[in-house]
């Protein structure tokens, strides 16, 4: 295993962006396992296989390919060869990648692959569970957390910025919805590894975060 920089936390609670920035500072490739149950996620719904009919998952998972790139700067994510970036942000995938990620099939499948990319590499791996279950040793290991209010009002400003237009309160909602989903499931839920720096960003900018994290780094690696 390379150095393991484990980064968890909610929906929304600015993991993506400040993985980017912390993998580009720090020379780390940067593994965003939202990404990979958002693949099986799109799958499942092209598909039309339902939660209950587990031989069907089993058959995709399988065969499933999940890849990440850099394509002009920007961050790829390729299932089967083919380049689903902008396809597992969308609603539908949104409202059906938290009871997918339920499944113990399908994370078993995805911890063994996120395990397996990081074998001779040094990673930053943003995801719910990757300090408490993926990697329960690695060398770093981050809980980022803000209100779910602050959380609700950034993904409004994401939506504005690429002219989605979703209600305030709908978003805060969902933002309930999802935190509920992920940190009460029976299989690896949602929660701040014991050995874990808890960071709360909530009025924190997104430079202040990068660098109490690549500080943090620092000082391990
Ligand atoms: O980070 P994200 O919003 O793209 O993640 C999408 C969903 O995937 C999230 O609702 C919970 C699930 N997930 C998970 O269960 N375990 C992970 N390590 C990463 C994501």
């Amino acid at each position: 295993m390379g150095f393991v920089v484990a980064l968890d936390g909610p929906a929304g609670s600015g993991k993506g962006t400040i993985t980017r920035e912390v993998a580009k500072k720090m020379n780390l490739i940067n593994i965003d396992t939202g990404a990979m149950y958002r693949c099986v996620t799109l799958l499942m719904i092209r598909q039309n296989i339902k939660l209950e009919d587990k031989e069907k998952i089993k058959e995709i998972l399988d065969k499933i390919d999940i890849k990440f790139g850099i394509e002009n700067g920007e961050q790829k994510v390729y299932l089967n060869g083919e380049d689903v970036s902008l396809l597992i942000r969308t609603k539908e995938v949104n409202e059906f990648v938290s009871p997918v990620s339920t499944l113990k099939i399908v994370r078993e499948r995805l911890a063994d692959m996120q395990r397996e990319m990081s074998k001779a590499i040094d990673v930053i791996m943003e995801g719910r569970d990757i300090g408490t279950n993926v990697f329960p040793n690695a060398n770093v290991k981050i809980y980022l957390d803000a209100t779910p209010e602050e959380r609700a009002k950034r993904r409004f400003k994401q939506n504005e910025e690429i002219g989605i237009q979703i209600p305030y309160e709908e978003i805060l909602e969902s933002v309930k919805n999802r935190d509920y989903i992920d940190s009460h499931r029976e299989i690896s839920p949602l929660k701040q590894a014991e050995d874990a720096i808890y960071i709360d960003s909530t009025n924190m900018s997104i430079d202040e975060v990068v660098e109490e994290i690549v500080n943090i780094i620092k000082k391990k690696r």
